[in-house]
């Protein structure tokens, strides 16, 4: 059996004062617009949660989900939406909020389906980026964190449904036959 220790990459104090800068930089940016906060689930949950309680601009929320098929991604094509928007868009200013921005297949396809519906305009702010790992190039607006190609968990991301609950992100380590362990 595998065992993994989990090796904190980002404390919930760097965390903390890092989305606040993010809400600083939004809410400056969003200033008398009507902004819809779009999450992608389940991964956002968490960051949006904490993102919008810091902005100092009002909002509402709305979230999607979309599932990739195949093995990995060789395009934004592979991708599906499964859950849709329960609010029409046109007209409004959209900011897509995303756990991590990897391959760059879910943003890519998002910003197209929720692009031919008009927004007034459509910004994306992700978390993590992972730029090594791009197939589809894509740049996202806002970023917290820009990290290596590690797969990391916490704070809303996951490793088939655990460890979204750590306070932190975190770096997994395989610690079989590592002695005492
Ligand atoms: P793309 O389409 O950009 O999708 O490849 C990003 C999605 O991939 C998942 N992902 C991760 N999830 N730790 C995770 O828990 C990671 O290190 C990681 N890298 C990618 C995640 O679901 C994200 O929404
Ligand atoms: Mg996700």
């Amino acid at each position: 059996m595998t065992t993994l220790a989990t090796d904190i990459l980002f404390s919930r104090e760097i965390i903390h004062r890092r989305v606040g800068e993010l809400a600083l930089q939004i809410s400056r940016d969003y200033q008398g617009r009507d902004l819809l906060v779009v999450g992608i689930l389940k991964g956002a949950f968490i960051f949006m949660a904490d993102l919008i309680r810091a902005l100092g601009v009002p909002c509402r929320v709305d979230f999607v989900r979309l599932t990739s098929y195949g093995e990995g991604c060789v395009s934004s094509g592979t991708v599906r939406l499964t859950k849709d928007l329960e609010t029409p868009i046109a007209g409004r200013d959209l900011l897509i909020v995303e756990d991590i921005l990897d391959t760059g297949c879910t943003l890519s396809r998002l910003t197209d389906i929720l692009g031919e519906r008009e927004p007034a305009s459509l910004k994306v702010c992700a978390f993590l980026d992972k730029p090594e790992r791009r197939i589809v190039p894509f740049t996202a607006d806002y970023i917290g964190f820009t990290i290596p190609d590690a797969f990391v968990v916490g704070y809303g991301l996951d490793l088939d449904e655990k460890y979204r609950y750590l306070p932190d992100v975190c770096v997994l380590r395989d610690i079989d036959g590592q002695g005492e362990g």
